[in-house]
């Protein structure tokens, strides 16, 4: 049997990193603390039951408060929130020092001025390699117009509108 050497990290995220994703913050709150941790791993899974995924790096603050609390909110950022985004990726920082904190309908703080608020209660998660696959039931949503944060090689970066309508069978 030929053994395959593993991708080393810095391939691996080098080269997903050629796929363009968004950005989104996952809130929550636990024992009273607020948490937060900026993340573009998010994805849509099922619409009936609504389910979405993240996947929390095993032993972050968020993770562990977000799996104990068993709820919270994915913020979807706009492009006007890079500074939202480096602030929610700053390991050991008070993410939330300085800023207002809101609650959604389930009492989990969000975001202000995020694009969109998903509103989950956690339905299951899992261990895989060295991250938390967090499946959340959508309980709550809204949404505004807006450009969102795109993010692609590492850089932030926005979209530009390219003037077709959006794809009919899709919304
Ligand atoms: C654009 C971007 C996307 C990220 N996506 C994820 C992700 O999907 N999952 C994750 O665990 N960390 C991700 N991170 C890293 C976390 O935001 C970072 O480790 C954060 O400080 C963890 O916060 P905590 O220690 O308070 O939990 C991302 C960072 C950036 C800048």
């Amino acid at each position: 049997m030929i053994v395959q050497p593993e991708v080393d990290p810095m391939t691996m995220r080098r080269t997903i990193g050629r796929f363009a994703t968004g950005v989104a913050v996952v809130t929550t709150e636990h024992d009273g603390v607020p948490h937060g941790m900026t993340v573009n791993s998010l994805t849509s899974v099922s619409l009936e039951p609504p389910l979405l995924l993240v996947c929390l790096t095993t032993g972050a603050r968020t993770t562990d408060a977000v799996v104990g609390e068993g709820r919270f909110a994915v913020n979807v950022l706009s492009a006007r929130q890079e500074e939202i985004a480096m602030r929610f990726a700053r390991r050991g920082s008070d993410h939330f020092e300085g800023l207002s904190l809101e609650y959604g309908e389930h009492s989990v703080p969000v975001v202000p001025d995020a694009l969109a608020h998903l509103e989950c209660t956690v339905e299951r998660h899992f261990e895989a390699g060295d991250h938390v696959v967090v499946f959340g039931h959508v309980r709550h949503t809204c949404d505004r117009p807006g450009a969102p944060l795109a993010f692609l090689g590492g850089r932030f970066g926005d979209l530009a509108e390219r003037g077709s309508e959006p794809v009919h069978w899709f919304f």
